[in-house]
């Protein structure tokens, strides 16, 4: 295992990286169904691809000194209602496969990234930034400032 890495963003070179990290999340997180996880890689190909060229799709990749992507985290902007909270924001921010490899983990990679998407946020003028949070990544979300809302849904059947 290197020791030395750096963050760059994501091209769309790196697309197989990212849903990489989408399925290895997915895994971690307890979806254990490869044929379910197949349709996932295979349904946000597009989504990430066109968003790398077009700006929708942002990536943050932690990337060794062989250039071999270890971490990552996704922030997809896409345009949305205004609220009372951002009332001239017309677009949202969205984290989103956010996944270190397990052998690189608890080395502050993903503090690092989050970091970095949220100075872009800023930059971008976000005030609100949104993510879903699984239980693995919950810990770092709320050391950093992240709140639970009230979202709710409905599995219909
Ligand atoms: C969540 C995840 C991205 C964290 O990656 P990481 O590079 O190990 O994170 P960091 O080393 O930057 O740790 C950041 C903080 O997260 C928290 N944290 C990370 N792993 C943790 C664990 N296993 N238990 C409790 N807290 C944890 C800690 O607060 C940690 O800060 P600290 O080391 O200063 O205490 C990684 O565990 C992962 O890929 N998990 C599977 C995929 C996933 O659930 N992703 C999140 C989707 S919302």
């Amino acid at each position: 295992m290197r020791s030395d890495w750096r963050i760059r963003p994501a091209t769309p070179a790196d697309v197989d990286a990212i849903l990489a990290h989408r399925r290895g999340m997915f895994e971690d997180m307890g979806f254990t169904d490869a044929s379910v996880l197949d349709d996932v890689v295979a349904a946000s190909r597009k989504f990430i691809e066109l968003g790398l060229t077009n700006g929708s799709y942002r990536g943050f990749l932690a990337a060794d000194d062989t250039d071999r992507v270890i971490a990552g985290a996704g922030l997809a902007i896409t345009d949305w209602l205004s609220h009372p909270a951002a009332p001239k924001q017309s677009r949202r921010a969205y984290i989103l496969n956010v996944y270190t490899a397990p052998e690189y983990r608890r080395k502050g990679i993903a503090r690092r990234l989050m970091n970095a998407v949220l100075e872009h946020c800023k930059q971008e003028g976000f005030i609100t930034v949104w993510l879903h949070a699984s239980v693995h990544g919950k810990p770092m979300y709320e050391s950093m400032g992240f709140e639970p809302t009230n979202e709710m849904k409905i599995v219909l059947k």
